[in-house]
């Protein structure tokens, strides 16, 4: 099948890490005539942003719909507000397309040193509600300047929102032979987004009958994540909760350089979108330092999600080969290989497979 993808570079190290990503997939289509793919790289980033005052033109998002997926890198400029990329780009893209799970997998790769003593293996998921929840921009600040002053945020937490999220973790959960999925939640304190939050979970669970539900507040699964890793499998949680969670899970296995994620649309009505979890590291941008491995290992996530779990496997053992071999690594991960090295590598690999 020919797939179209469509490639949202981005800045900083963004346009960097995505074309190793891209030389990934095209050895893939070189060696295997079954998978075959166009792509169509779009330059909406900062510099797009200071030319023409938004972040993609007004038809951006119905450019991006009749793609199979979106392949995106990371955005973020000193020039331009904070929050400006991802109130202009990336939020847009989540909630237009309705990429309601953003999934995170946490998974220690063979020949990667955690900063933890661990005997078993780190290998969870986090499924972080994407769409809703704490980042929203319903609230305002009053009284400003003065004494009094205040700011409200309203946490927008839906029964269909929490439902959709958890039912796809379940069934991620039932299918892998997963008896057990924790919530993240705080339902003592946050009484009222938190407490629908625990009930709809709970709710959809009951249909679920191998699975079981434990309820964890988010500040003791935040210790637990440091004391036990291993023993996690699942985790669904809200998008503030889910954020920080998959950032503590990221250090646990090597860092931000290794960390994938994934905006899906289980409905497939819309593209899903693939990125590393990372942003465009201003710090090490145009010094061909930047570890490309989230964002290859975010092709494989695309993969999966596309049908191709093969190809994802070879990528996944592609990657790892390259990290047990220990010899073309970037320094994030104590080498001194350039980010186009490790790229090549991979293709190397993937080739040998
Ligand atoms: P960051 O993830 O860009 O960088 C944090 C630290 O991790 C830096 O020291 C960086 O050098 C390092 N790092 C990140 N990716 C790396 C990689 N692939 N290889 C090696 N080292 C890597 O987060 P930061 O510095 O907080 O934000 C920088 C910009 O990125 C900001 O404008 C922020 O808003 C934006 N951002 C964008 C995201 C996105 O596009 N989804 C996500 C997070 C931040
Ligand atoms: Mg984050």
């Amino acid at each position: 099948k020919n797939y179209n993808i469509a490639v949202l570079p981005g800045d900083g190290i963004g346009p960097d890490v995505v074309k190793e990503g891209l030389k990934v997939l095209q050895a893939l289509a070189d060696a295997d005539a079954s998978f075959q793919f166009d792509s169509t790289t779009f330059e909406w980033n900062s510099d797009f942003y200071l030319k023409h005052k938004r972040m993609m033109p007004e038809e951006g998002l119905d450019t991006l719909k009749n793609y199979d997926a979106i392949l995106f890198g990371a955005v973020g400029d000193p020039r331009v507000p904070e929050h400006i990329p991802i109130w202009e780009l990336i939020m847009p893209i989540r909630k237009y397309f309705k990429q309601y799970v953003n999934l995170r997998p946490i998974k220690k790769l063979p020949g990667v040193n955690s900063p933890l003593k661990v005997d078993g293996n780190i290998d969870f998921y986090v499924f972080r509600e994407n769409a809703e929840g704490e980042y929203s921009n319903s609230g305002g600040r009053l009284y400003q300047q003065t004494n009094e002053e205040l700011a409200i945020q309203n946490t927008v937490i839906t029964r269909q929102g929490v439902e959709r999220l958890s039912r796809y973790a379940f069934d991620y959960a039932e299918k892998h032979n997963i008896g057990e999925v924790v919530n993240a939640t705080k339902s003592n304190a946050i009484i009222h987004s938190m407490g629908l939050w625990d009930e709809v979970v709970k709710e959809t669970a009951s249909e679920y009958e191998e699975i079981k539900v434990v309820d964890v507040y988010i500040d003791a699964l935040a210790a637990h994540l440091v004391q036990r890793p291993e023993s996690f499998d699942v985790i669904v949680a809200s998008n503030l909760f889910g954020d920080i969670l998959s950032d503590l899970g990221a250090a646990l296995v090597g860092g931000l350089g290794l960390s994938p994620s994934g905006n899906l649309n289980p409905e497939r009505e819309f593209p899903s979108m693939f990125e590393p979890v990372h942003g465009s590291a201003p710090d090490i941008s145009g010094k061909n330092i930047a570890n490309p491995i989230a964002q290859i290992w975010s092709g494989a996530l695309m993969l999966e999600h596309l049908g191709r779990e093969d190809l994802a496997g070879i990528v996944m053992r592609s990657i790892e080969d390259v990290i047990e071999a220990g010899s073309v690594l970037t320094p994030d991960l104590g080498g001194t290989a350039h980010t186009d090295e490790v790229g090549d590598a991979i293709v190397q690999a993937v080739h040998k497979r």
